[in-house]
């Protein structure tokens, strides 16, 4: 048990990175298990000079082709050399063990690699043993046998294999043939590879695209349907979404279960971002995913009263007993720095965002370099490495801005290698730097750390529950967080404006704990209060 009866990854906060963009310990411009090793104490070092936080999950560093950078697997069970070997992956769970950092590790059951040599076998013959270990059909009169699209190639998902004359399913690029969830050899080997990283000490898994596991089994066509955020052309009630998934879930979990203080957080993509419902339901009955990612704010406009619905909606729709988790950003998404930028205002309302982040009732999951305020990167044509960004450029805009190298110094590389990088750095204002902000107590990074470091102390904050202060918000959040000893006020100002808001959290003055404009340890009033632009303010009571 955690604090105040939370586990780790309830009261914690876990940090995304992705390895080839960390740190290069090599110099071949591409980031490596040696590199995040290299930068644990900035991470934290159990002091308050570093970041604090709790868990870092790892994007996939398995063996890979790296026709998706990883997201394509090729050997469930080593390191890829690019970033380095399992001892070197041992030595970094060691190590982030002995400072009390968890790592979670990415799982991508999904589909392999079309170099998996299951998916050689399986393509080796229509009697291969392995042949059901992955979704073929013969199709309809030399058509794929459904509309089900690529989400990657913007075409057929399904591949026609001359060899053996059928075509499989690969919903991502061709080089990533799904598997099929129902083949319980499949599933056999599956659990055998979950249990592998357990037994080696790894603390849990990040899951990648779990709604996509069972695929309908009449193979029906979807829909069609035609939307912009995000982009897509079908309601995906029968390549998505089946019922079925939640047993394998279930059969995940049980797997995982068998260890001591282990998690698993699942990727529920839904077309539909409305279906937060949907996603709780990965819950199950506290026996499927411990976390299922909630994606609404990686998709929310700049407005108080819109963040408020969404945290209501998602508040409600966790089953009982659940913890609820948010996220800004992440290696699929625009940064939301720049999804926020507005002139002048950014770094204000960067710290709003964080301040959201890390105060709400649930697992905060910060992006490398949020931190530091990195920006998404404009990346020209010829730079252009995400297969979703080289397909469907210039339409839409792919992933890489959001993928390039972490801004530690204002050297040519940004501190990231000496060598050039995989993708370009980012941007270079020197102010967006970890050695930039370090000492300086107004910017963004000195925020995060000491925002994280109040929270792991405020047992409301990391542990207590939720209660809206404001119902119908339209420029100001205000909310309390609370144990049966603390009682914590929090209020963001999400306008440019000064606010008056009133609060029914207090008779008497609170103490201020933490905030942008105010110096901790005053006394204000919080029955009404003047509220200036973009503040943030945590108070105490009594
Ligand atoms: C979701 C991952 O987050 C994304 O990066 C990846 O490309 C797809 N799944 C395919 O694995």
């Amino acid at each position: 048990m955690g604090n105040h009866g939370k586990l780790w990854w309830q009261s914690g906060i876990v940090y995304q990175i992705y390895p080839r963009s960390f740190q290069d310990s090599n110099q071949d411009g591409v980031g490596d298990l040696k590199g995040i090793i290299s930068r644990l104490d900035y991470l934290n070092d159990g002091t308050k000079d570093s970041l604090g936080i709790d868990a870092i999950w790892l994007s996939p560093i398995y063996p890979s082709p790296m026709t998706d950078f990883g997201y394509d697997i090729s050997d469930y069970k080593d390191i890829d050399s690019l970033f380095g070997s399992k001892h070197d992956f041992q030595e970094l769970l060691a190590k982030a063990h002995q400072r009390g950092i968890k790592i979670i590790l990415d799982l991508v059951i999904n589909h392999t690699s079309d170099q998996h040599p299951w998916f050689l076998e399986s393509r080796s013959s229509k009697e291969n043993p392995k042949r059901d270990w992955y979704i073929w059909h013969p199709g309809k009169k030399g058509k794929a046998p459904n509309n089900w699209f690529s989400a990657f190639e913007l075409q057929s998902a399904w591949w026609w294999d001359e060899k053996t004359q059928e075509f499989y399913l690969g919903t991502f690029t061709r080089q990533q043939p799904e598997l099929n969830w129902r083949n319980p050899k499949l599933k056999e080997a599956m659990m055998d590879v979950i249990r592998y990283w357990l037994d080696m000490g790894v603390d849990g898994y990040r899951m990648d695209v779990v709604n996509w596991y069972i695929k309908d089994d009449q193979f029906r066509s979807n829909p069609w349907h035609i939307q912009w955020t995000p982009p897509d052309l079908q309601r995906h009630i029968y390549d998505r979404n089946r019922p079925e998934t939640h047993e394998v879930c279930k059969e995940i979990r049980s797997v995982v279960n068998q260890y001591q203080d282990r998690m698993l957080v699942g990727e529920i993509y839904m077309e539909n971002l409305e279906s937060v419902e949907e996603v709780a339901k990965y819950y199950g009955n506290q026996d499927e995913l411990h976390l299922a990612f909630n994606f609404a704010f990686l998709h929310q406009k700049w407005n108080a009263a819109c963040f408020h619905k969404q945290i209501q909606r998602w508040e409600k729709s966790i089953p009982q007993g659940c913890w609820p988790n948010y996220t800004l950003s992440n290696h699929d998404q625009a940064r939301h720095y720049s999804r926020y930028a507005k002139k002048g205002e950014s770094h204000s309302r960067a710290k709003v965002a964080a301040a959201l982040l890390l105060t709400l009732r649930g697992t905060p999951f910060l992006y490398y370099g949020e931190e530091i305020g990195m920006e998404n990167a404009k990346i020209s044509r010829d730079d252009l490495r995400d297969p979703l960004g080289v397909k469907a450029w210039p339409f839409l805009p792919g992933r890489d801005g959001a993928r390039t190298p972490m801004q530690w110094d204002n050297t040519q590389y940004g501190g990231f290698s000496s060598s050039k990088p995989w993708l370009p750095v980012g941007n270079h204002d020197f102010s967006k730097t970890v050695q930039a902000q370090k000492d300086s107590p107004d910017s963004l990074l000195s925020f995060y750390r000491n925002l994280i470091w109040l929270r792991k102390s405020t047992p409301a904050l990391h542990s207590g529950k939720y209660e809206p202060l404001i119902h119908s918000p339209k420029h100001c959040l205000a909310y309390r967080r609370f144990t049966q000893e603390q009682q914590i006020c929090v209020v963001l100002n999400f306008s440019n404006q000064k606010q008056t808001i009133r609060l029914d959290f207090s008779d008497s003055p609170c103490q201020i704990l933490f905030g942008t404009h105010r110096s901790p340890g005053e006394k204000m009033p919080t029955n009404i209060m003047e509220i200036l632009p973009y503040e943030v303010l945590l108070l105490a009571k009594g």
